[in-house]
């Protein structure tokens, strides 16, 4: 495994993150807790040593599941975890008030503390945001105060889906310590201005989503169907799986010694970048958690490959 600083965290963390949404069984179907916790645990063993969850991911139940596991182990495993919107919008809709009112930050973070079972947070995220909330204090105040009273020892947002110049103004503000943002293949937009911004500012950078939701590890054709009751089931609607296999299709092109199979290379994309501090793939299954781990046992892509792939950016917003 290889690690990278966090950006004013100065944490050093693994190149792989583990996505903890998966695990929360919410909207994902299929969990298994117990696969679950051997994908933690094997993950660990291999040298990651960040996980991303939110209290929204199974209202708590990922938050716990994570408690439960962090605690069977001894090494130093930094939590990241998220405030959900008030009014349960994603992305971000309403007023400040709406979403992220001062008392009730305080009450979700007391939620994930006891959810998680510890007496800090490592990383308090906001799980939406809106540039025009930047204007009023009143979204840092309770963040800066969890932060004096020793309840969180770092904060940051997480961005709304495929919109990196949302967090432009609050980067540039150095108010935040972190940022978590959709990169991948397909969405090559934070390169644009965001992680310039983030590596002048020392913002951390974590990078998600970077299978599209699954479309870039290549199991998604015209005719896979993902459980009833799983929300890929709208993600991937009506032409989109033809759309995603049309374009992964061209992919397998590029798959050679630098990348043997399309999860590596999707990931190694995401690591070619500079500002990133670690990429969370969304993880259930031990098979998956050491076929992403392998990534960082082998060199990056070259600058060459990097180029051809700018070709296959493409900008589109399936969660809509
Ligand atoms: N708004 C937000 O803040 C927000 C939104 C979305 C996600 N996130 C965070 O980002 C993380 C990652 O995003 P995501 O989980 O939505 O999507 P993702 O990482 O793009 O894709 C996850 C999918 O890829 C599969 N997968 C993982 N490794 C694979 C491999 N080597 N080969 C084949 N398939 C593989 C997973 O399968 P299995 O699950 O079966 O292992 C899952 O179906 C989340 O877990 C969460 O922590 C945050």
């Amino acid at each position: 495994m290889r690690y990278r600083t966090l950006g004013r965290t100065g944490w050093e963390v693994s190149e792989i993150g583990f996505g903890a949404w998966g695990i929360g069984k919410h909207m994902w179907v299929g969990a298994d807790d117990e696969e679950s916790m051997r994908a933690l645990h094997r993950a660990v063993d291999q040298g990651v040593n960040f996980i991303d969850t939110a209290l929204a991911y199974g209202v708590g139940y990922s938050e716990n599941l994570v408690g439960r596991f962090v605690k069977e182990r001894s090494e130093r495993i930094y939590v990241a975890t998220k405030v959900p919107p008030k009014n349960r919008i994603w992305p971000s809709k309403g007023t400040l008030d709406e979403v992220f009112p001062p008392e009730y930050v305080i009450e979700c973070a007391e939620t994930s503390l006891a959810n998680l079972g510890v007496n800090t947070l490592d990383l308090l995220q906001l799980h939406v945001w809106d540039a025009r909330w930047f204007a009023d204090s009143r979204w840092f105040e309770p963040l800066d105060s969890l932060r004096r009273q020793g309840k969180i020892r770092y904060f940051g947002i997480s961005i709304n889906d495929h919109d990196p110049d949302s967090a432009l103004d609050i980067v540039g503000s150095g108010k935040i310590d972190t940022v978590q943002v959709i990169y991948n293949i397909f969405d090559q937009k934070p390169e644009d201005r965001l992680f310039p911004l983030c590596q002048q500012k020392n913002v951390g950078v974590i990078a998600r989503v970077p299978f599209d939701e699954g479309a870039l590890t290549g199991s998604i054709s015209p005719d896979t169907s993902f459980p009833s009751g799983d929300w890929r089931n709208d993600y991937f609607r009506g032409d989109r799986k033809r759309q995603v296999h049309d374009r992964v299709e061209k992919l397998k092109g590029f798959l050679d010694t630098e990348a043997g199979a399309l999860p590596d290379l999707a990931l190694k994309f995401c690591l070619h970048h500079p500002a990133v501090g670690t990429v969370i793939p969304g993880m259930r299954k031990t098979s998956h958690v050491d076929a992403n781990i392998a990534v960082t046992n082998t060199p990056p892509l070259s600058a060459h490959l990097v180029d051809r792939l700018r070709e296959h950016r493409w900008e589109k917003n399936f969660y809509s």
